[in-house]
Parts: structure tokens; C-alpha cells; sequence
């Protein structure tokens, strides 16, 4: 009987663990922009939530970083794809049919310079306030971002690895440190032979953190051939949750690229595919 209880208390810890405080209590966050101090420096943020959003219902929490030059106002509106934009909130919505919240936060100089940590420490005051507030599954926190929020994703991944479930990172660079670093979180990275702006072998190295972290092993990539595809790796030998996708194709710095003969930008469909994969714990 006492094993009994143990059991069922156990199994109540493992299946609710993974609630943010704020599952259950009405929320006061609605989908609009929000603003915090870090470090003596006012930051904005956009939060939207699903629509019918339920507060018994634990939600994926995605973060979206933008590029250099761009803004949270930007992302959530959505740029044009044909001038080296992404779609509105990097595309994710339309996928994540209502499942997760996304944060939007908004850069000092339009990047994610992260000096001292102080854009990490901006995510972590974004986190707290949205998942004391609202209803996080906290082992589905991911981050996605092109460029610099590329970059600002992998910075996230190293230093907050523990609490990440993964990352999707695009045309990515180390920008924004690696503090920490000696974690494992499951990696999403694409990124194009003639980029002109960050090169392929940028966004290998961070490729290369993770290979090694997610304890995966290491392969040749097959190039992208003349056919205009994109060409996805899944790496073998990942250590369990810890997955590691790499798609390469022959374009420029763009987080919009599409496959010859599609019009839709790959990035979305491939880095939904990527989250969708995990579920709660
Ligand atoms: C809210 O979510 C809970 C848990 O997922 C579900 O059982 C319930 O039916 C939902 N309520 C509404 C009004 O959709
Ligand atoms: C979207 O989510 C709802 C509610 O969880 C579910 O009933 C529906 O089947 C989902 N639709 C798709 C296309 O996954």
C-alpha cells in the first residue's frame, strides 16, 4: 500500500513537474508588448498567445529572435520572404496549430550583442514573467532565430543547455558567447554554401559544439548537389533527447530559402518538425 502511494505520488511529480506556476491561475498576459529593466536598460517584448488559450493546458514556449537590423514589431508582423525576411514569428504559428506561446523579444541596436550576459538575463526575466503568469510545459522551451538570433540561440543553448529542450538555429554564428557550453541540447542548424554574410564553416563550428555535446558522431555532410535541394543530415549515435539535424543548401544568407521547384521556405516545416518531435515529460 505505501509503495502503492509512493508510486502514485511519484508518477503525479513526473506528470506535473512540468508545469509552470502559472497553469491554473487566470491570466493576466495577453498578446501585446511588454516591458521589463535588465541591467538599467529598458527591453521590450512581444508575447502572443494561442487563440482559446486554456490555463490548464501546459504550452510549448518558443522564443523567436530576430536578425541584425530587425525588431520584434518586425517579426511578429512578418517581413517579405523575397528581401531576405522570415514569415511572421519565423513561421511557426500556422505548424503549431494553437500549442505554444511565443516571445518575441527585441534587441539593443536592433542585435544580440550580449554584453555581460545581459540578453540572457533578459530571457531569463522574459521566462519567469511569462511562465509565472501563464501555462508553460517548462521541458518545452525551445528558440529559433536567422543570423544574429541565430546567433542569440546558440547563446541560449550554452548557457541555459539544463532548462533548453532545443534550438533551431539559422545561418547562425558565435555573436552572442557561449558561456557554459558543456551541455547537450538537441540542434537544429541550416545554413547556405554561399552565404556572403556569415560563412557555412560559422555555422559548422556551432553545428560541431553540439555534435559533440549530444555525444552524436560525426559524419561527412553530403554537399548540396546541382538539383537546387537542400540536403538534411540526421546525425546517428545522439545520446536519447538529444537529436542533432543539419541541413545544408547551396544559397546566400537567407532565412527564407527555398527547395527548386517550391515556393515556401523550407526553415519553418523543418524546424516545426524538429520541436514537434518532443513531447512532455
Ligand atoms: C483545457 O485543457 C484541459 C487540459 O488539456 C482540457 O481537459 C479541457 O477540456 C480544456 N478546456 C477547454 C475549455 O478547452
Ligand atoms: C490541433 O489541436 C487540436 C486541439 O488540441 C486537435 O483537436 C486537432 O486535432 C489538432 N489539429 C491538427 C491538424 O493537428
Amino acid at each position: 500500500m505505501l509503495s502503492l502511494t509512493l508510486a502514485l505520488v511519484l508518477f503525479l511529480n513526473l506528470v506535473l513537474a512540468a508545469r509552470s506556476p502559472g497553469c491554473g491561475k487566470s491570466a493576466t498576459i495577453k498578446s501585446q508588448t511588454y516591458s521589463t529593466t535588465i541591467n538599467g536598460k529598458s527591453r521590450q517584448y512581444i508575447i502572443r498567445l494561442p487563440n482559446n488559450y486554456n490555463n490548464t493546458r501546459a504550452y510549448r514556449l518558443i522564443f523567436t529572435w530576430h536578425q541584425l537590423g530587425s525588431s520584434a514589431s518586425s517579426i511578429a508582423a512578418g517581413e517579405d520572404p523575397n528581401k531576405g525576411g522570415v514569415l511572421a514569428y519565423y513561421g511557426l504559428p500556422p505548424l503549431a496549430n494553437e500549442s505554444a506561446i511565443f516571445v518575441v523579444p527585441n534587441g539593443i541596436s536592433n542585435g544580440w550583442a550580449n554584453s555581460g550576459g545581459e540578453d540572457v538575463s533578459f530571457y531569463d526575466k522574459m521566462r519567469d514573467t511569462v511562465e509565472n503568469d501563464l501555462c508553460v510545459d517548462t521541458s518545452l522551451r525551445f528558440h529559433t532565430g536567422f543570423s544574429y538570433g541565430g546567433g542569440m540561440s546558440f547563446a541560449i543553448a550554452c548557457a541555459r543547455g539544463k532548462e533548453t529542450r532545443a534550438v533551431a538555429v539559422i545561418s547562425g554564428s558565435q555573436l552572442s558567447g557561449c558561456a557554459g557550453g558543456n551541455d547537450g541540447v538537441a540542434y537544429y542548424g541550416q545554413h547556405g554554401t554561399k552565404d556572403s554574410v556569415l560563412p557555412v564553416a560559422n555555422g559548422r563550428a556551432l553545428r560541431d559544439k553540439f555534435v559533440k555535446n549530444n555525444g552524436c558522431t560525426a559524419v561527412t555532410e553530403t554537399q548540396p548537389g546541382s538539383n537546387g535541394k537542400s540536403v538534411k543530415t540526421v546525425y546517428k549515435g545522439c545520446k536519447e533527447g538529444l537529436p542533432l539535424t543539419w541541413v545544408i543548401h547551396g544559397g546566400d544568407h537567407n532565412p527564407s530559402q527555398t527547395d527548386s521547384g517550391s515556393s515556401k521556405p523550407f526553415a519553418p516545416g523543418n524546424s516545426w518538425e524538429f520541436f514537434e518531435q518532443f513531447k512532455s515529460v
